[in-house]
């Protein structure tokens, strides 16, 4: 029986030969879980090296974090200590990621005795190794720093870009940025527990990734435990004028006092949906699930922390229709949080998994309908990054090879989708009850764990395709992990809902007046189906017919909003330019504001007006948004 593909077993061996070799010329033993296990005997094979960190967890492993830590505003600087505990260990050298830290001194043990310690070259993307000498029997190594005012994970807020009268301070770990706020092991292979204390102003509230309190102390002084071991891309901080509304049970929400209520409102659902995500696989196991609402700059939808999600201001929409994000951060309890990628190389395992659960608990909620309108969106986001990027390339399949490049510009649609649209497939071939075993299997026998892509393929076999060469040859893993593009199988999204969209946007081609089309009651989904299926480019007196019909330009809804201004860009529609600027100026979201600034850029008046807008829009965007639009507008400052 054919249980993995050749092409999957060399590029293993490929990428399991530096580490052979590494271990021959250090005289190490090679690691005795063979890697062409993966092919046979159904145990979890090797993991391959993460190419986009410093540390050396075959060497020594770091299972506990000791934070200490001031914030200063004025200075834009967080300063103090991190000590790291070591797991039992023979080696000689600590090897630690940073990236913009000012490293002042590095103790062992105690503190007293001072270490040598060696910072190499910084590396594009990946800072510089901090290497430590330590003895075997060396428990905690001691590092004592400041990050920098450009310190990347870190973007500090003046009161008026926080939109309130208090400053605000947020981190944004994931993928490889944990380590220009923490010298850490910064690698999704390794897993520590944590505890932290964090000086803050008086009149500011902190919070972590974490147990957090729930109201100000007067001293500013607030100490964190994470009892359950986490990678370092989910160590989080929040540092604001923050208050807390609890929900029924384990759930809650902070926010700054503007939109504490809308908040409150917006995301009332969450109990439910923590209930509906225990009843598909298994308790959540982080004890409180809270969610923080960060300032307009925040350059994600959503951040999976682990027991606060953080979240962006533009999914409180006024009608709970972009919750889908809620279920997704919390999906992420188990795919991501619970289960993890090894490295960045196997990104749709965190991604692709969430995404097929996040649409399992909108379906438990809000019904199959409104899911399928989720799906067939996604699958419609996935076809045309899919044709940007090309038939044949590399960055389509769902296994990447990211070496040498910032993981961060891994994500796009083919882990997302295509990784759903996988599950989906295997759900569809092998049935709900046996797929949903399965991955609560999945995440049972791995959590707390790290996981790559080969792991997945051998449980995979192990566990739904033994013995059963048809039902392996219908899933065909290998076409979907190692081959760009969508297999011919994959699965069809049908949405009667969206059907009949198509039927009005058809009205509208024929002739009708958009006052008479038949859209009401239409949900969020349906115009977003709507926009996309709008002709390219439509004349501008047909945007304005568009616009005085259903009053676009004044959505609302942010995805309808940013949407619709990319349309009004692409066909001239002039009247809703204020609103573009306005948005451009206040929004970070990096998904929403870069085609905005893409489709700008397609002409000279065009372009001439993004550089306006953004030279002005910049300083209060997060860095990870600033290196996007950097990179399409030139920007050089
Ligand atoms: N973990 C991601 C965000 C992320 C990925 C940050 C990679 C940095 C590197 C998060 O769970 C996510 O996927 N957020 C989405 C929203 C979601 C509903 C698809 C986002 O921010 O748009
Ligand atoms: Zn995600």
């Amino acid at each position: 029986m054919k249980l993995l593909d050749l092409p999957l077993v060399s590029s293993l061996l490929l990428a399991a030969l530096p580490l052979l070799v590494a271990c021959a010329a250090s005289g190490r033993p090679p690691n005795p879980r063979p890697v062409a296990a993966a092919a046979g005997a159904g145990a979890a094979p090797a993991p391959a090296r993460d190419p986009h960190s410093f540390a050396r967890p075959e060497e020594v492993a770091v299972d506990h974090l000791k934070l200490t830590l001031r914030v200063d505003f004025a200075s834009r600087t967080l300063s103090g200590r991190a000590s790291l505990r070591l797991a039992p260990h023979a080696a000689s050298r600590l090897h630690l990621d940073t990236r913009d830290l000012d490293v002042r001194a590095v103790t062992l043990d105690d503190g007293r005795a001072a270490a040598t310690f060696r910072l190499g070259d910084p590396v594009r993307f990946l800072g510089r190794d901090l290497e430590v000498e330590i003895t075997p029997q060396t428990q905690w190594v001691n590092v004592d720093y400041a990050t920098r005012p450009e310190s990347a994970a870190l973007q500090w807020l003046t009161p008026e870009q926080a939109g309130g009268g208090k400053p605000f301070l947020y981190s944004q770990s994931e993928a490889i940025l944990a380590r220009t706020w923490i010298p850490c092991q910064d690698t999704p292979g390794v897993r520590m527990t944590y505890e932290a204390t964090i000086a803050a102003p008086p009149d500011l509230l902190a919070v972590m990734s974490a147990e957090n309190p729930t109201a100000k102390r007067a001293d500013g002084v607030y100490r964190f435990a994470m009892p359950q071991p986490i990678p370092s891309y989910l160590l989080a901080l929040a540092v604001g004028d923050l208050q807390f509304h609890p929900f029924a049970g384990n759930s809650g929400v902070y926010a700054q006092p503007a939109v504490i209520e809308r908040a409150a409102w917006e995301l009332a659902d969450t109990p439910r949906m923590i209930a509906a995500a225990e009843r598909l696989y298994g308790p959540y196991r982080w004890g409180r699930y809270d969610l923080l609402i960060l300032p307009a700059s925040y350059p994600f939808g959503g951040m999976e922390n682990p027991r606060l999600t953080f979240a962006t201001p533009t999914i409180l929409a006024g009608d709970r229709s972009l919750v889908a994000l809620v279920a997704h951060e919390l999906a992420h309890s188990w795919s991501g949080n619970l289960v993890t990628n090894a490295t960045w190389n196997d990104f749709w395992l965190n991604e692709g998994f969430t995404v097929y659960f996040e649409r399992r608990i909108v379906e438990a909620l809000y019904g199959r309908p409104f899911e399928e309108m989720e799906a067939a969106l996604g699958r419609e986001s996935l076809e045309s990054t899919l044709a940007d990027l090309g038939p044949d390339s590399p960055d389509t399949r769902l296994h990447l090879d990211m070496a040498g490049r910032d993981p961060d510009d891994a994500v796009n649609d083919v882990a997302y989708e295509k990784g759903a649209l996988f599950l989906r497939a295997i759900d569809e071939a092998v049935g709900r009850q046996r797929f949903d075993a399965f991955l609560r299997g999945w995440f049972d026998a791995h959590a707390f764990r790290s996981m790559d892509t080969a792991g997945f393929v051998a449980y995979l076999n192990e566990h739904l395709l033994a013995g059963d060469p048809q039902l392996a040859a219908k899933v065909d893993a290998a076409a979907w992990i190692d081959r760009p593009g969508l297999p011919a199988s994959a699965p069809a999204i049908v949405s009667a809902a969206f059907a009949k969209v198509d039927g009005q946007v058809a009205a509208l081609a024929a002739g009708t007046a958009p006052a008479e089309l038949a859209t009401q009651g239409w949900s969020a989904q349906e115009w977003l189906h709507f926009l996309g299926k709008l002709p390219r480019p439509m004349p501008a007196s047909r945007m304005a017919a568009l616009d005085d019909a259903f009053h676009l330009t004044a959505s609302g809804n942010d995805e309808i909003l940013a949407v619709w201004l990319e349309r009004a860009i692409e066909s001239r529609h002039e009247p809703a330019y204020p609103t573009l600027e306005r948005f451009l100026l206040q929004v970070g979201r990096r998904k929403l504001v870069k085609p905005l600034y893409a489709e700008l850029a397609k002409t000279p008046a065009g372009t001439e007006m993004a550089l306006r807008i953004y030279g002005q829009a910049r300083p209060g965007y997060h860095a990870l948004t600033q290196q996007a639009i950097d990179r399409l507008l030139d920007w050089r400052g």
